[in-house]
């Protein structure tokens, strides 16, 4: 089914829920209690983030966010723009600083010590909506000079694993083009073969397909969710909704900073708590 039409499904169910957030509020925040005595429980948390905020001068731009991901976990934030998304992520491996709160990645907390900055971005893989990928260097090189120069890797065991991951990526044929000869989908690809190479155990994306042209959407979309299947840690930052709701174990709602709202992906589409919730899913269904 189109994702647009499968959202259509899901819209339904969301306008039977507008004007009825008080009595919900109260039952999500009963819900949460049960889900986070269960998460102390069963969950191995690799990211962990408390009561952070963070100001871009006077402007309060991440306002106390709580939120842990639990190893293995797919989690899709979304909201409109200017939320915070990004900076969020960003903050999960120090491309921002924050100014209060803890963020811990794999039981390292991220201060200023650039040790621990380094620890952390060697445990994750982050790819970007323009893919970032050195445009003078081919494609295997773009995958093997992380491995061979921070890994310090044999150069022969990093082009066997280039290569591995090309293959897994569908584009092996491609290893010695360079990046301007490469689709957006492909140099998207690659991007996420680069970050594999480095073996992370968590991948941050943010808004990964947001810059392809519509038929190279779903090559991209397949091999995350190919990654997803593989058990890898996941935080994306997306609108695809096709994707949220079949990939992902979360799906968290951002808007003015803040964290509205949070619930597993046939809850979140079906029956939104907020009206915030509502009218975004109403806006990105509707274009
Ligand atoms: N370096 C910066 N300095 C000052 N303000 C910033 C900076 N980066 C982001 N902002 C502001 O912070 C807010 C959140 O930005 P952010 O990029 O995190 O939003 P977003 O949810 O990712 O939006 P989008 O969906 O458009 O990508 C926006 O109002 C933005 O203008
Ligand atoms: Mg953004």
């Amino acid at each position: 089914m189109h994702i647009r039409a499968a959202a259509g499904l899901w819209f339904r169910g969301v306008r039977r829920h507008l004007g009825n957030d008080q009595r919900q509020q109260q039952n999500t925040s009963s819900k949460m209690a049960d889900t986070d005595k269960k998460s102390a429980r069963d969950r191995e948390e690799i990211i962990a983030i408390s009561h952070l905020n963070k100001w871009f001068g006077d402007f309060h731009v991440l306002k106390d966010i709580n939120m842990t991901v639990a190893k293995g976990e797919k989690v899709v934030v979304c909201g409109p723009s200017g939320s915070g998304k990004s900076t969020l992520i960003r903050c999960i491996n120090r491309l921002e600083t924050h100014q209060e709160g803890k963020i811990f990645v794999n039981g390292i907390e991220l201060t200023n010590d650039v040790k621990r900055i380094d620890q952390v971005r060697r445990e994750v893989g982050m790819l970007f909506q323009n893919f970032n990928l050195f445009p003078h260097m081919t494609v295997l090189e773009n995958l093997t000079v992380s491995p061979v120069w921070i890994r310090k890797m044999p150069l022969a065991q990093a082009r066997e694993l280039a290569f591995q991951y090309l293959e897994r990526v569908k584009i092996p044929d491609l290893a010695h083009k360079y990046p301007n000869q490469c689709s957006g989908g492909q140099q998207q690809r690659i991007a996420i073969a680069r970050c594999l190479c480095m073996n992370p155990k968590v991948m941050l994306f943010d808004e990964p397909t947001s810059a392809l042209d519509p038929e190279m959407i779903k090559e991209v979309l397949d091999v995350m969710t190919d990654l997803a299947k593989s058990g890898m840690t996941m935080i994306c930052v997306t609108h695809e909704m096709g994707f949220a709701r079949t990939v992902a174990d979360r799906v968290v709602f951002m808007d003015g900073g803040e964290i509205v709202e949070e619930n597993d992906p046939e809850n979140f589409f079906t029956n939104p708590q907020y009206d915030r919730t509502v009218t975004f899913l109403s806006q990105v269904i509707a274009h």
